[in-house]
């Protein structure tokens, strides 16, 4: 197979897992990175052993024959990149949230179906392996007819925020940068969803947005999933960055549990499963299960290029988790039960 050549926009906190990630693929060499800042750009590019780096998307793209772009920038940034990115029809992975409104998320869509180019949200907590392992046991077990979700990512650790301080001022915080994850969990594990309602919480007053929020989805298949999420859910050890789950079914139920134990309840018997991520160098707790699931999420983006098929979370996907994000607050400011 031909080795494909990729680019790195955005050299921040989270852009290094993306290329330690990026180096766990084979035929795959990110040959420059990019970063409006050249110093961080130039810093990212020894330190990984990159040949290039710019501080001009454009520039980048006229100097360099590139067959995809991974966008790791925060999302008020995402519509003017992909402007650029759809105009030269590079295939991109682009990280969540995908924006920071449904229209600019619509005009992002838009201009890479004008322009017949592939465009994948990097929503990567579908790709956890306790995740896919959760999955794949459900539909081996033959797990039907499902009734009730609880999907619950509650933690005390600063250690998830301090090093992205950006989110201290988001007028909107939780929901929009972890509560994404989640909803498109329950739209992953449970269908589509029908409405919504929410309550959100402030707990932590460094943050002008809401640090706790409670949703309850009704979803398309008559099933109902619980979301919560908090930064100030104090437990010994401390739960960051694990997403517990419990889901219940007509001939059974399964709960991903704390460590990554997935305990399947079918025909009188408990079975217990063991859903930890693998280990590689650069993984580390409390990180490791996000981590390894940088990789997952790059080879499926990889994958769907080589094969020509759809991304599971393309543009368009996602737009079906931002609904729910943007109804949740909504729901959370009417006091009242959203239609989706
Ligand atoms: N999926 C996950 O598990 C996960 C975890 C953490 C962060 N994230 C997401 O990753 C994204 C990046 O987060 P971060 O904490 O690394 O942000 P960051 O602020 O540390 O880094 C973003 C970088 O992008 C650069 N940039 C902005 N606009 C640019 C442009 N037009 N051209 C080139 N460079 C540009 C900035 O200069 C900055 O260096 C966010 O959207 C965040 O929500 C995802």
């Amino acid at each position: 197979m031909k080795k494909l050549k990729g680019a790195l926009i955005g050299c921040g906190f989270f852009a290094e897992n993306h290329i330690l990630a990026w180096k766990e693929l084979r035929n795959i060499e990110i040959i420059c990175v990019c970063d409006l800042d050249i110093k961080k750009a130039n810093k990212f590019k020894s330190k990984f052993n990159i040949l290039h780096s710019y501080s001009s998307i454009e520039l980048m793209l006229k100097k360099h024959k590139i067959d995809f772009v991974d966008v790791v920038t925060t999302m008020e940034t995402h519509l003017n990149i992909g402007k650029i990115l759809s105009k030269y029809k590079i295939p991109t992975s682009i990280q969540k949230p995908f924006a920071e409104n449904l229209l600019n998320a619509k005009k992002i869509v838009s201009l890479y179906k004008k322009n017949k180019t592939p465009l994948m949200v990097h929503e990567n907590f579908r790709w956890q392996s306790p995740l896919l392992k959760l999955k794949e046991i459900i539909n081996k077990e033959k797990l039907i007819k499902p009734h009730y979700a609880k999907i619950s990512f509650r933690h005390a650790n600063p250690v998830g925020y301090t090093n992205q301080t950006y989110l201290y001022d988001l007028k909107e915080y939780l929901t929009l940068d972890v509560g994404i994850h989640l909803f498109d969990l329950s739209r992953f594990l449970m269908g589509e969803a029908k409405s919504i309602y929410t309550v959100n919480q402030n707990t932590n007053n460094k943050f002008k947005g809401e640090t706790d929020f409670i949703s309850l989805i009704r979803n398309k298949n008559k099933s109902i999933t619980i979301v919560d999420a908090s930064i100030s859910s104090i437990k010994k050890p401390d739960r960051f960055a694990q997403t517990l789950v419990n889901l219940e079914f007509s001939n059974g139920s399964i709960d991903l549990d704390y460590n990554y134990k997935i305990i399947l309840h079918k025909n009188n018997k408990k079975k217990i499963y063991d859903g930890k991520p693998k280990k590689y160098k650069w993984i580390s707790k409390p990180w490791d299960q996000i981590q390894e699931s940088v990789i997952n999420t790059h080879k499926h983006f990889i994958y769907s290029l080589i094969n020509r098929v759809k991304h599971d979370t393309s543009g368009e996907d996602n737009i079906k988790s931002l609904s729910l994000v943007f109804n949740s607050y909504k729901s959370d400011k009417l006091r009242k039960e959203i239609k989706i």
